[in-house]
């Protein structure tokens, strides 16, 4: 009885483990018939009852059964536990020809941009790139640039002027030049401090601590107490321009000026120059560009360097008499980007918007 239950139990377990589809399944055939309460191992346990011959007889082909579908059992887990890896490998697939995700990384910005390819084209001409304090004091911003307490000329540059506590005075960089003693200016207390007008200073201080000839440009930030619109902020960048050396004149000026926008546009364009006046120098122009039939834009001021500004800087003036001449210039760099770019509002450089600025 026993020997024909085991005999089905064997052939139907086979059965069952050939119709199996999946892991699961079976899982349910080996507890079915291999469990705790599998029915084969019922007949393990049934083999105590039987007498020791049949014992031993019946236990030798259970477990026979037992191996063998065991084996069976294993080896088609095997199976689907191959298919299911390889399936899973198909598709994780790694496709190296596929083209990479573009990491998102920062850029600069316009005006840094405008700022570096300024610097190379006046480079490539000579001129060295200087920088000099956006905390200036009134005699370098002004004085020194011939532009006298009082004197209406001053009103060209509205200015943010600086209240400087004493304690704090004691720890700025000394404000005081050779020059600046000179005109009677006192170290410490009576100097006024402010954020530079123009980048215009920096030829004094350039000048003081470097004997001509010399060709520098000084871009920097600059600051103006006034009311913002398009063309105008409270801060902007300019590119100040000094040549100096014994022969130099206006038409090396308009020469170099010429040479640089169309560099720098990368396109025709046409300059002119209208009489102006600054303090700082004598004859004064302002230069307007503009494209192939395109509007005037006024750029910079310009003129050849006044005598003034040799003096206060401690150098020579006056070329034919054995002493130094130069031009000077000075741009808003944020107006030749705008130019460049053809953005018609300053104000949308310092905005933050990354609308705007992701453009670049
Ligand atoms: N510093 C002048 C300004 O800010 C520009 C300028 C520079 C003019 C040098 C002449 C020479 O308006």
């Amino acid at each position: 009885m026993a020997k024909i239950n085991l005999k089905n139990l064997k052939v139907e377990a086979k059965k069952g483990i050939e119709k199996a589809d999946n892991l699961k399944d079976l899982d349910e055939i080996f507890r079915k018939y291999l469990g705790k309460k599998g029915k084969i191992t019922l007949i393990f346990n049934s083999l105590k009852k039987l007498p020791l011959n049949k014992r031993k007889k019946l236990g030798r082909e259970a477990n026979l059964v037992k191996i063998g579908l065991e084996k069976l059992i294993r080896e088609k887990t095997q199976k689907f536990k191959e298919e299911i890896r390889a399936e899973s490998l198909g598709k994780e697939k790694i496709d190296i020809t596929r083209p990479g995700k573009k990491v998102k990384i920062g850029h600069l910005h316009p005006l840094t941009l405008v700022q570096r390819e300024v610097e190379e084209i006046f480079q490539s001409m000579g001129f060295s790139v200087i920088t000099g304090p956006e905390v200036e004091t009134e005699w370098y911003n002004f004085d020194a640039l011939n532009i006298p307490k009082d004197h209406p000329a001053r009103d060209m540059w509205d200015t943010f002027w600086l209240k400087v506590e004493a304690d704090q005075r004691a720890r700025l960089p000394s404000p005081e030049s050779k020059a600046s003693g000179g005109q009677g200016y006192q170290r410490g207390l009576t100097q006024k401090f402010l954020l530079r007008t123009h980048t215009s200073p920096v030829q004094i201080r350039y000048m003081e601590k470097h004997q001509p000839p010399l060709r520098i440009i000084v871009p920097g930030r600059c600051f103006r107490h006034e009311a913002t619109d398009a063309s105008h902020e409270i801060q902007f960048y300019q590119l100040e321009g000094l040549v100096v050396d014994k022969n130099i004149s206006a038409a090396n000026f308009r020469a170099i000026i010429e040479e640089f926008l169309k560099r720098f546009l990368k396109t025709d364009i046409e300059i002119r120059l209208r009489p102006s006046f600054f303090p700082f120098t004598e004859p004064s122009f302002e230069i307007d560009v503009r494209r192939k039939k395109g509007k005037w834009v006024e750029m910079m001021g310009a003129g050849m360097v006044h005598p003034n500004v040799f003096k206060a800087a401690g150098l020579i003036p006056n070329a034919p008499a054995g002493g130094w001449q130069g031009f000077a210039f000075g741009a808003g760099l944020d107006r030749l980007a705008m130019l460049k770019y053809k953005i018609n509002d300053i104000r949308l450089f310092y905005s933050g918007d990354l609308r705007f600025l992701k453009q670049f």
